[in-house]
């Protein structure tokens, strides 16, 4: 029986890198070692019902009979449903069978963005008791300007749905208290996420080759 692997998430605000970091970082594991296997993922998914939902609404693509939904609740329970179902059918099967998971985003993002929406954070974390955590959640830390500018930078075309100043500002000011919050049981470790990707990568890989040890 192999040894539980490790999971690991990327968490930021849209445009904090985590998308950059989590493929630089699957591939550092995959070239440290040949046993290594990590298993590249992203939340939300575009596997279940719930994802391909959020999908469209994220960028405004509604059906017919569809109209926006800004309700905290209505988006948490999208959310979560899809993040059981990733939990369960991807990341612990594959954990289970010794596999490193690097996922990009999580629980984090739920507490920090539904809560922007005006969920309570008690109430979101509890949406999850009982679900798998990290072993190791790396925040990528940068001011909503930098957020705006690369968003701004990457996306040719309209900003998806929670890409607006004001909402960016309450989710980084709850992505801090939902670590204050969770950091007591999880490891979360704060990088800044304004440096070169080459040096994020770096301080990135600290933190990971710490699971190791
Ligand atoms: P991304 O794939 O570019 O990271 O976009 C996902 C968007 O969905 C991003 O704006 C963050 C948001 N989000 C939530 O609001 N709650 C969640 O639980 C997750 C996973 C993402």
């Amino acid at each position: 029986m192999s040894k539980r692997g490790k999971f690991i998430v990327l968490e930021g605000l849209d445009g904090a890198g985590t998308t950059t970091q989590a493929f630089l970082l699957c591939k550092y594991l995959f070239e440290k070692h040949k046993a290594n296997v990590p298993v590249l993922t992203r939340e939300p998914t575009s596997l279940t019902p719930y994802g391909l939902e959020i999908r469209r609404r994220l960028k405004h693509e509604l059906l017919p009979n569809e109209t926006v939904i800004d309700d905290f609740k209505y988006w948490a329970d999208l959310f979560v449903n899809d993040r059981k179902w990733h939990l369960s059918e991807i990341i612990e099967s594959n954990l289970h069978k010794g596999l490193t998971i690097i996922s990009d985003r999580h629980m984090l993002s739920t507490l920090a963005y539904q809560s922007a929406q005006g969920g309570q954070m008690e109430y979101l974390v509890s949406l999850h008791a009982g679900l798998t955590a990290p072993d190791l959640t790396l925040f990528l830390r940068v001011p909503v300007d930098v957020s705006l500018h690369r968003i701004m930078a990457n996306r040719c075309g309209t900003p998806e749905f929670f890409e607006k100043k004001e909402f960016l500002e309450k989710t980084a000011q709850n992505y801090e208290h939902a670590i204050n919050l969770v950091g007591q049981q999880q490891k979360v470790a704060i990088i800044d996420g304004t440096l070169p990707i080459e040096e994020v990568h770096q301080q990135i890989r600290i933190e990971v080759d710490k699971l190791y040890k």
